[in-house]
């Protein structure tokens, strides 16, 4: 059967090579006689798999000693209560730029242990932009942005430059450009987009920075009893972090994030070009603040109903020729194209030549 080229936001597309090793190596990994899924986490070749799995990371991301890197489970969700739980804790209030959906859940969950100032938003124009800071507090426990907004489309291509330790949920945006870690005392990044399946969340957390968590957390919401026990505190999503490895490995072997980095802007390039001169398509986000991994877009059908019935036609047409989960979030509507690193530059240009084709026909 023919693969599709899938634009989802997320579990996303994995690299062909990185598929069919797992297929491989389905029944006997490595001569064990076993599956990954089927051995055990207290085992030496679990034990390799992990630790070959961190190793990479740190290799690819440029993380170093002053950092543990830590897979966990709960999701990117889980982490917006578990960063504010471990490190909301010196004066009980941090600043935070809103910057879409996952900003909202992450102020939701972090006001439930403190006070939270908002130092940005960029509500007033549907999320489109990336505000400028005001207001920001020295004494605030961290400053917590998200890096790429999945939803929105905007991605931070320069950080913000603050005094306060700088927190960032970089499930979206992990590895599509070189990121400089040390400028953060802590990262995040649900799996499911660019670094594997779902089910694991990988966490870089800078060791200083853990001085502030109290004592008596509940076991499984602490971060010093997941980095004490090298995220093998309790069975880890195993599988999903086995696959992790072979993803970090393919990116190895293909350059690195500065080779991905190129390709995923001339890939973003293709697209955003297509909309900018389109009569019928358009981006809605501001050009400088533009995401490299989700690109959303609207035709410019004016009426409600018309241009929902469009939307619809439009994502129905591109599945029937193998483009699939091209729909916006249904928060936002529209369409969304989530062209992540294992995202070919093939399946962007068949995306652009399908875009050429329905606006000729339905301008
Ligand atoms: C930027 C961002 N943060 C957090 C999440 C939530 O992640 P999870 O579904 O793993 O809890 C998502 C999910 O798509 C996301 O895109």
């Amino acid at each position: 059967m023919a693969r599709v080229f899938n634009f989802s936001a997320g579990p996303s597309m994995l690299p062909e090579p990185v598929l069919k090793k797992a297929a491989e190596e389905m029944l006997d990994w490595n001569g064990s006689g076993q599956s990954v899924m089927e051995m055990s986490h207290r085992s030496k070749q679990y034990e390799s798999i992990i630790k070959k799995t961190e190793d990479l990371t740190r290799e690819i991301l440029g993380v170093s000693d002053d950092y543990h890197v830590l897979f966990l489970q709960g999701g990117g969700s889980l982490q917006f209560h578990m960063i504010p739980l471990n490190f909301m804790t010196k004066n009980k209030k941090a600043d935070f730029v809103q910057t879409g959906a996952w900003t909202l859940k992450a102020v939701e969950e972090a006001a439930k242990l403190g006070k939270i100032n908002i130092v940005g938003s960029s509500k007033d124009k549907k999320w489109s932009y990336l505000p400028p800071i005001v207001g920001s507090d020295p004494e605030a426990d961290y400053f917590y942005i998200c890096y790429n907004n999945t939803i929105e489309g905007t991605q931070y291509h320069t950080l913000p430059d603050v005094k306060v330790p700088l927190v960032a949920d970089i499930s979206s945006g992990i590895l599509s450009e070189p990121l400089d870690i040390n400028k953060f005392a802590l990262v995040f990044a649900g799996a499911q987009k660019n670094l594997g399946p779902a089910g694991v969340n990988l966490t870089i957390v800078r060791k200083d920075f853990m001085d502030r968590i109290p004592a008596g957390l509940p076991a499984m919401l602490d971060f010093k009893v997941h980095a004490d026990s090298g995220s093998l505190f309790n069975t880890p999503p195993c599988y999903s972090i086995y696959i992790v490895g072979l993803v970090l490995e393919w990116i190895k072997e293909n350059g690195g994030t500065k080779a991905l980095f190129a390709r995923n802007a001339e890939k973003a390039k293709l697209l955003y070009d297509y909309l900018d001169q389109s009569k019928f398509f358009y981006s809605p986000v501001e050009k400088k603040d533009r995401s490299l991994m989700n690109v959303p877009f609207l035709t410019r059908v004016t009426e409600a109903e018309a241009a929902e019935a469009m939307n619809k036609k439009f994502v129905k047409e591109a599945e029937a020729v193998g483009l699939v989960n091209l729909a916006g979030h249904r928060s936002v509507g529209g369409m969304r194209a989530s062209i992540y690193n294992a995202m070919p530059v093939e399946g962007v240009k068949k995306l652009v030549d399908f875009l050429k084709a329905f606006e000729k026909n339905n301008a």
